[in-house]
Parts: C-alpha cells; sequence; structure tokens
C-alpha cells in the first residue's frame, strides 16, 4: 500500500522526442519492516532504494548497511556512512523495545507488522521535498507531514495518542528533520552523481510473441514479452495497422536480477482475427526504431525453416547415394 505511489510515479510514457529528458530514478527512500510474533521474537528488515532499485540491504545481526553498488555510498565519507549505521543501529534496537513496552497501553495484538518508509525526491530543478509515513498490519498509520507527525485516518485514535507521545521527544524529532531535509537531499544528489553511468543507461528490449491458454474454445490468447529493458518507463500495444486494439492487458512490469525488467501484455481475440495483428514495442533505448512483432509471421519463418531442413536433408541423401555408385563403380 506503501509502495503504490512510488510504484504509479514510475509508469511514464516516453516519447521519440524527449530524450535529453533525465531518465534513470529521482528519489531515495529506506523502508523498515518491523514483525513482532509474541512478547519476545521481533525482527526488523532495512533496506535503500532508488526509485525501485535496491542499492542497500541491512544485516540485523551486525547491525550493519550493506552496499549492492559500488557507489552506494554517493560522496559520504566512511566515518559519516559508520555514524549513520551506528544511528540506525541504535534506532532500530531502540524501536522493537519501544514497541514491545507500548503493546498493551497501545492494545496491539501479536503478531502484527510495522512498516515504514522514509525518503526525499527531486523535484523541480535542485528543489527535494522529503517524506515520511508509517503503516500498522498493512493500513496507513502516520505520515509526517510539513514537518509535523499527522495521524492517517486509518490509524484512528491509535495514531491520534502516536502523535501525542512522539511530539515529547524532542531530540528524536529533531534528528528524523534533519536526516529528512538536510541529509537525505544531500545523499540523494550525491548519489544519482556517483552512479549515473548505471542509472541513464539505456538497454534495449527482446521481445518475442506467444499463445497462452485461451479464455474459452474459438479464442486464441496472443501474449507479447518485452524483456531486458532498462530504464523501466515502456510502451507496448497490440495493433491492427495502426489502429492501437482496445482490450490489451498489461502485466506489472517485473524486475529481472539485472537491473532490467520484464513485461507482458495479452490480447484475447476470436481465432480467425489473430491474422494482420502486430506488438508494438516502444523504448527509450530504441529511439525512433520501434520492435513490431507480426502475429503469424513466427509461423511462416517456422515453415520456411522446415522447408530449408528438408531440402538439406534430400541434398545429403542425393550426395550419398551418388558417392556410393561412384565407391562401387571404382571398386568394380
Ligand atoms: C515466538 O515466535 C517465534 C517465531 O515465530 C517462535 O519460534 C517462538 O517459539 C515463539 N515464542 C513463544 C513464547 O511463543
Ligand atoms: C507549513 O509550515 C509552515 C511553517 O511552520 C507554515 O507557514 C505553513 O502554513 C504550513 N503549511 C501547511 C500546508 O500546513
Ligand atoms: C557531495 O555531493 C553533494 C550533492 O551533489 C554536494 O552538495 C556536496 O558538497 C558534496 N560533498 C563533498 C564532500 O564532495
Amino acid at each position: 500500500m506503501l509502495l503504490l505511489p512510488l510504484l504509479l510515479l514510475a509508469v511514464i510514457v516516453p516519447g521519440g522526442d524527449n530524450e535529453d529528458a533525465f531518465q534513470g530514478p529521482t528519489s531515495f527512500h529506506v523502508i523498515q519492516i518491523s514483525t513482532f510474533a509474541n512478547s519476545t521474537w521481533a525482527q526488523n528488515l532495512g533496506s535503500g532504494w532508488l526509485d525501485d532499485l535496491q542499492i542497500h540491504g541491512w544485516d540485523s545481526d551486525s547491525g550493519t548497511a550493506i552496499f549492492l553498488k559500488p557507489w552506494s555510498k554517493g560522496n559520504f565519507s566512511d566515518e559519516e556512512v559508520a555514524e549513520l549505521e551506528e544511528l540506525f543501529r541504535v534506532y532500530l534496537i531502540g524501536f522493537i523495545r519501544e514497541v514491545q513496552d507500548h503493546v498493551s497501553e497501545f492494545q496491539l495484538e501479536y503478531p502484527f507488522v510495522i512498516q515504514g518508509i522514509a525518503g526525499c525526491e527531486l523535484h523541480t530543478g535542485k528543489a527535494t521535498r522529503s517524506f515520511l509515513q508509517g503503516a500498522l498490519g498493512g493500513l496507513d498509520f502516520v505520515s509526517i507531514k510539513n514537518d509535523s507527525c499527522a495521524p492517517a485516518p486509518e490509524g484512528g485514535s491509535k495514531a491520534q495518542r502516536f502523535c501525542a507521545l512522539i511530539i515529547q521527544y524532542q531530540a528524536i524529532c529533531d534528528t528524523v528533520a534533519k536526516l529528512l531535509l538536510e541529509t537525505c537531499p544531500r545523499y540523494l544528489l550525491s548519489v544519482l552523481d556517483a552512479g549515473k553511468a548505471e542509472l541513464q543507461r539505456q538497454v534495449k528490449p527482446e521481445a518475442w510473441l506467444s499463445s497462452g491458454p485461451p479464455s474459452r474454445p474459438g479464442r486464441l490468447r496472443l501474449v507479447c514479452h518485452v524483456s531486458g529493458f532498462y530504464p523501466k518507463p515502456v510502451r507496448v500495444t497490440w495493433m491492427r495497422g495502426e489502429q492501437e486494439q482496445p482490450g490489451a492487458q498489461q502485466g506489472d512490469v517485473m524486475p529481472n536480477a539485472d537491473w532490467t525488467w520484464y513485461l507482458r501484455v495479452t490480447l484475447d481475440v476470436a481465432a480467425g482475427e489473430a491474422a494482420g495483428l502486430s506488438c508494438r514495442v516502444k523504448h527509450s533505448s530504441l529511439g525512433d526504431q520501434d520492435i513490431i512483432l507480426y502475429w503469424g509471421h513466427s509461423t511462416s519463418i517456422g515453415l520456411i525453416l522446415v522447408v530449408i531442413i528438408v531440402v538439406i536433408i534430400l541434398l545429403i541423401c542425393l550426395a550419398l547415394w551418388f558417392w556410393r555408385r561412384w565407391s562401387y563403380q571404382t571398386i568394380l
């Protein structure tokens, strides 16, 4: 739920004429997922992300950050990174203890999960906007708006009580404000710069067609697969001539292991109407050279291949036959 706005941010359709526009991520955020199984067992998961690309993990046992890219530290010095790690380590341990101490006061029932997301994003030019949201049991709980704690409607009276409690801890609020408004924007700008070769690269998609299980007899499900592209924005449409076909179903853009993306778009048609349909892929890496795949052409290519193979086999048989005749004659 918390991630939805971020995921929506990523769905932008590139045109052929905006190659100069900034490509790649524009925000940094950390995610905390704290699971409380019972009064004695709790666990923190932490991670750091540029939009939807993960660049940090968190090792809970040692209380240290895992830097997934050589440039994940931006231009922060080792001392500053160590200070931040120490801050997060103390915070995460303290968080579990404080929550466990307030379980009965807030009428929480085991097991429950607390999720937090906090970070900053580029706005216009060099300006940035910071955000922090917390969720309890998958529902929005509180957020920081304009430097103050705002209870979410779904959080009810518990969230109001939480905000009333937290403003009494002035030192914590000051630290959070400094991290969000000063440290995060400085880090974001420097990590976008340090990783720009990888973050702003262009990788062309591969595309292929297949048929999926038909919805009912007499229908065909055409599937257009597009994989291996970066950055994420892509436009995949089923076309008849220049006419975009309505009713195509777009899947989620799924991550590949190598920081590229995968998408499938399906179209359900009557079996007789598949001929002449094509899948068109527009992506910034392709410039104006859209990939266009025609349904049915793959089978005619298959047919040509079969014919070529049969002809080659016949030629080999013929050559063998001649060779045997020729060797018999020389022996005789
Ligand atoms: C608490 O939860 C953990 C993890 O699910 C489990 O291994 C442990 O036995 C539980 N302890 C109690 C006292 O229920
Ligand atoms: C945000 O805070 C500033 C200063 O505290 C105040 O002037 C402004 O009106 C607030 N904006 C909103 C939308 O609450
Ligand atoms: C790190 O990068 C930020 C943003 O680009 C910049 O403001 C800051 O001066 C840099 N710090 C150092 C030590 O280079």
